[in-house]
């Protein structure tokens, strides 16, 4: 057998293995390639909604198995053991998990104010990371969690699923062929009209500072009293969360920068308030944003928590000779060719004109039978029945791991997102138009 990074590094024991962590210097190679048959141990940083979710989905994929979970509430613990067997090792702090030799990638689903920190430690620390969406909770976190990848030689990878889903790269591939000629405008939204669309997620019974380890939690956040709506409804605060940016229009960026193959907006202009989820929170329920891009297109966001629709996650993308909408794994392309004449808006002249105007004008462009300006033709593509696109996602990280070759969303791609995303918070409290380099990733 080969010596590899498990086989090589033995630790007695956790504790001892927790304390040499502080003391490991951060990796210079990488690991070699596995084999498809090498199985990929992972662990869970965040064991709550979306990370028991990632980890169902994660271990679909042939050769991964669950190896230890950390979680701040003892109730996600007990319930990762119940889910995935009692072998599994589980703990209130992280980086005894870090420590471990046995974990070859950690799978990031924290709140947002722990992303960087929880992902930086991984890779300094020997790990690939699949990190949940937003990459960012603020700024600095980007350039941070970018070099940190490179010097560590470390697989990172973003969570926004879209960028895996076969809808979506039969969207970029009709956009690449021309299939509504040149795009002009893209338009998303991701409305939800439910308490829970709303974040307002349940609390467990017993939650209290005996059950949920809140200082952790808080991590590098103010420190407050315990607070169990802010622990296990943390997104409507802005000091854990991002807001419906962070959480929604980065999914709407994501698929945006993918299809179009743009790395960002150049300027953004936003507005949005608490309209009616007024129960303490300080992220706003309704955010409206425009974005310019220098590629020559104009993208309008929307989230609505409010109205009383229907839930709704899609795209239109507008081009000089159709549209392509995206709705859930459906991508529908309706092209509508140029008109072959500009047409004519005469009768409002003298009687004389009207006749001179149209005698010119079929001299111009001869009468031809009206097939070809009205016609539209619609072409529909659906993802299989049951498709996943987020285990699609999860494939593609696995597969990185294994070869070492760049994730379909890296450090860099999701700097490109999340920092887009975030201008509309900046936008929408200073009241004004923001600024940003898509290249350099710096703000105006
Ligand atoms: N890709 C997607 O479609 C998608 C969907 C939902 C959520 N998410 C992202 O997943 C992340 C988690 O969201 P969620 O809905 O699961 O939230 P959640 O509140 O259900 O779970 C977060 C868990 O992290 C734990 N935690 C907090 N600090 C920790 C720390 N220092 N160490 C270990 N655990 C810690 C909490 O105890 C909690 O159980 C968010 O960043 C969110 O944006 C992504």
């Amino acid at each position: 057998m080969p010596l590899n990074r498990r086989t090589f590094l033995k630790v007695g024991s956790l504790a001892a293995a927790a304390t040499s962590l502080n003391v490991l210097a951060e990796p210079e190679q990488a690991p070699a390639p596995k084999s498809a048959n090498d199985t990929i141990q992972l662990a869970l940083i965040g064991a709550g909604i979306q990370g028991q979710s990632d980890t169902r989905n994660a271990l679909q994929v042939p050769g991964v198995k669950l190896v230890a979970a950390a979680d701040c509430y003892d109730g996600r613990l007990t319930h990762c053991k119940e889910l995935w067997g009692a072998d599994v090792f589980t703990t209130r702090d992280y980086r005894e998990i870090l420590a471990r030799p046995d974990v070859d990638a950690v799978l990031i689903a924290t709140p947002d104010h722990w992303h960087k920190q929880a992902a930086v430690d991984a890779m300094k620390a020997g790990k690939d990371v699949y990190l949940e969406k937003p990459m960012i909770h603020v700024y600095p976190d980007g350039p941070e969690i970018i070099s940190t990848a490179r010097s560590t030689k470390r697989i990172l990878q973003v969570g926004s699923q879209r960028v895996s889903s076969v809808a979506y790269a039969k969207a970029k591939e009709l956009l690449a062929s021309g299939a509504i000629g040149e795009l002009n405008m893209v338009t998303a939204q991701w409305d939800r009209n439910s308490s829970i669309g709303a974040w307002n997620y349940s609390i467990p019974l017993d939650a209290s500072t005996e059950t949920c380890d809140w200082p952790r939690f808080l991590g590098s956040a103010p420190k407050i009293p315990w607070n169990p709506e802010q622990f296990f409804q943390w997104r409507k605060w802005s000091a854990y969360g991002s807001g419906v940016a962070g959480d929604l229009f980065v999914h709407l960026f994501s698929g945006t920068h993918f299809i179009t193959g743009s790395n960002g907006p150049t300027r953004a202009m936003a507005t949005g308030g608490i309209r009616y989820w007024k129960d303490g929170r300080n992220a706003p329920d309704v955010l409206l944003a425009l974005f310019d891009y220098p590629q020559g297109f104009n993208l309008s966001l929307r989230v609505n928590f409010v109205d009383g629709g229907a839930e709704s996650e899609g795209f239109i993308f507008t081009g000089s000779e159709g549209t392509m909408e995206i709705a859930g794994q459906t991508v529908t392309v309706a092209r509508v060719p140029r008109e072959k004449e500009p047409g004519y808006t005469v009768s409002t002249f003298a009687n004389e004109m009207q006749k001179e105007y149209l005698a010119k004008y079929r001299q111009k462009y001869p009468d031809t039978p009206p097939e070809g300006s009205t016609y539209t033709a619609i072409e529909k593509f659906s993802a299989p029945k049951g498709y996943s696109d987020s285990v699609d996602h999860f494939r593609n990280f696995f597969s990185s791991v294994r070869t070492r070759k760049q994730p379909v969303e890296d450090a860099t791609f999701g700097f490109r997102a999340a920092g887009a995303a975030l201008l509309s918070n900046m936008s929408a409290e200073k009241g004004s138009v923001v600024k940003w380099d898509p290249q350099t990733m710096k703000l105006g």
